[in-house]
């Protein structure tokens, strides 16, 4: 085998190197193992950049009663307590370290008058807890973490797509890949396995994530004989940019809210008064989204079929100097001055909240040797995530996965043993597209998935619409499968995306599946046809895994939490503590 491909042999293969890959390979390195970090795209080019209004961490420097109780709590009552309670318990009692730790790294975050480092508001968060760095704090953490790995002695092999994971067995013993720009094979053996790969936004028409992001790790996991949970939770950030149309979907953080942005309908009208009016603007994002969805839908929408977002009330110099980015991003793509005229804003999408079925301490997978942190796993927030919470999610349990599966590596009896037949078939299937005469190209399917999601899939949701989903994607499978690539193996976008495409629509399918079968609204999942939360469905996980090619879904019961911390909820009124 490794006399036909190149092949690196590691301790732990990350696959991913946003916040969440970094963090696990910084923290696998430092337990003694050898690391290989695999991405898609060049290092540094990370979704991890889209959350830039702030990291969540109950540090209680401008609000001193804030603490992780409080976090805890407002985590899940924003996931609608579908979270994984341990979860959620570990992310708001970790994440304030996992800050200061980034600090001692070289994250240079901004200070409040006497020094300390500053904290914004955010949706759904009680207190001012998003420790930033103007609007850029994704930026600052990705440099400060790419920093950190690269001075610990990470292999980093970029530009190289993962496509299939190898088994020996029942464990998980490495990948199966390909160099982006020659085309050429490569083989990773590892004792264990981090995916962090991220989301899934390209397989819908208006986002905020950029190419990378088409539910690799999801499919990775799936395809290895791992469970994902709640895949029907995707999360509409209430703010991208509508116009003009080639930067459609790119993200106004939420900081313009957290600084006071107010946000209006056509008429002038503050309409959020009508959907939450204790909150306003600083509602969490399932419900602004709605309402701005809404607002368009009934005819008050503004003139590109969004709404006005408005940060010119306050100082000139302040704006630019706490949104300096949104301040240019507007003056570039859209000649609007930010200081002096609002922005037009509508719902993209942004984040999913479903993923790998983890273990909340480890991030190990229902697969020996697998393990997945950041956006890829599941359960950490539930039906709805808050704003700040993946920026800490990512720190919290990128150490804890990189930690879970260095341990694991160590005890590993050694290499695993790569299967000639796994290794031919991923072969097999990457080549295929070339040897057909006549067939689809990626792009059309690509497009008609996107629309699909976006129409039958999206903010709201009802049972013809997602068995029409359904439908069109098991459609649009069949085509994947006898797609035809012209051109060689060389750095060759459409052949990239014929792969792609297939982690997407098993991905989107599985996504549509559990929303079909989640007959409630709860979070981001917004059934017309059930507008109520149902209680009976409060502590149930959805679960997606695959049989042959097919996905099926099932629930299970959520893990129940302790009397100490469902103490927390007992003033909350009936229906958010199931
Ligand atoms: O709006 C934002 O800055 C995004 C933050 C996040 O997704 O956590």
């Amino acid at each position: 085998m490794s006399e036909r491909y190149e092949s690196h042999d590691v301790d732990v293969l990350v696959i991913g190197a946003g916040g969440a890959g970094l963090r696990a390979a910084i923290e696998a390195s430092a337990q003694g193992a050898r690391v290989g970090v695999v991405c898609k795209s060049l290092l540094g080019k990370a979704h991890t950049v889209m959350a830039e209004g702030g990291v969540a961490a109950a540090l209680a420097h401008v609000d001193p009663s804030d603490s992780w109780k409080v976090h805890f709590k407002d985590t899940m009552l924003g996931g609608k307590m579908l979270n994984n309670w341990r979860m959620a318990q570990l992310h708001a009692q970790e994440a304030p370290d996992r800050v200061r730790e980034l600090e001692r790294w070289g994250a240079v975050f901004d200070r409040t008058r006497d020094g300390r480092i500053l904290q914004r508001n955010f949706g759904g968060h009680s207190s001012p807890r998003l420790a930033h760095v103007g609007d850029r704090t994704g930026l600052e953490m990705i440099r400060t973490l790419q920093d950190f790995g690269v001075h610990q002695g990470l292999e980093v092999y970029m530009e190289c797509t993962v496509t299939k994971l190898l088994k020996q067995d029942s464990r998980v013993v490495g990948a199966f890949a390909y160099w982006r720009e020659t085309g050429r094979f490569v083989l990773f053996r590892a004792k264990s396995v981090v995916l962090a790969t991220g989301g899934i936004g390209k397989a819908y028409t208006i986002t905020s994530n950029s190419w990378e992001y088409t539910g690799d790790g999801h499919a990775l996991a799936l395809g290895a004989g791992a469970e994902l949970i709640d895949m029907e939770f995707v999360q509409f950030h209430p703010t991208g940019m509508v116009w003009p149309p080639g930067v459609q979907g790119l993200l106004v953080t939420e900081a313009v809210r957290g600084e006071g942005g107010l946000l209006r309908n056509a008429t002038g009208e503050r309409f959020m008064e009508r959907y939450d009016p204790k909150r306003m603007e600083l509602s969490t994002r399932d419900m602004v989204a709605r309402a701005i969805y809404t607002e368009v839908k009934e005819g008050r929408g503004s003139p590109h079929g969004g709404a006005f977002l408005d940060i010119s009330h306050k100082p000139p110099e302040m704006v630019k100097k706490k949104l300096p980015s949104m301040y240019h991003q507007f003056m570039e793509f859209a000649n609007i001055d930010i200081t002096k005229s609002p922005m037009e804003v509508g719902p993209t999408v942004h984040y999913i909240m479903g993923g790998v079925r983890v273990d909340a301490d480890t991030g190990a997978a229902t697969v020996p040797g697998l393990f997945a942190a950041g956006e890829a796993s599941g359960g950490m927030h539930g039906a709805n995530r808050l704003g700040g919470n993946s920026l800490s999610d990512l720190l919290v349990f990128g150490r804890r996965a990189g930690a879970g599966s260095a341990a694991y590596a160590a005890k590993a009896p050694g290499h695993g043993v790569v299967d000639p037949a796994q290794v031919a078939a991923a072969e097999r299937e990457l080549l295929e597209p070339f040897e057909r005469a006549s067939g689809p190209d990626p792009y059309s399917i690509h497009r008609r998935l996107q629309q699909s999601m976006h129409s039958l899939v999206g903010i709201f949701r009802t049972e013809q619409d997602l068995m029409k989903g359904i439908e069109e994607i098991v459609k649009l499978q069949a085509e994947a499968n006898a797609v035809r690539v012209e051109g060689s193996r060389a750095f060759n976008p459409g052949w990239h995306l014929a792969h792609d495409l297939r982690n997407m629509l098993t991905i989107s399918e599985a996504i549509a599946r559990c929303a079909l079968q989640r007959r409630e609204s709860r979070g981001a999942h917004a059934r017309l046809d059930y507008p109520n939360l149902n209680p009976e469905l409060g502590d149930v996980n959805s679960v997606a895994t695959l049989d042959g090619e097919a996905v099926r879904v099932s629930q299970s019961p959520l893990p129940r939490m302790p009397d100490e911390l469902r103490a927390l909820f007992a003033t909350e009124p009936a229906g958010v503590q199931s």
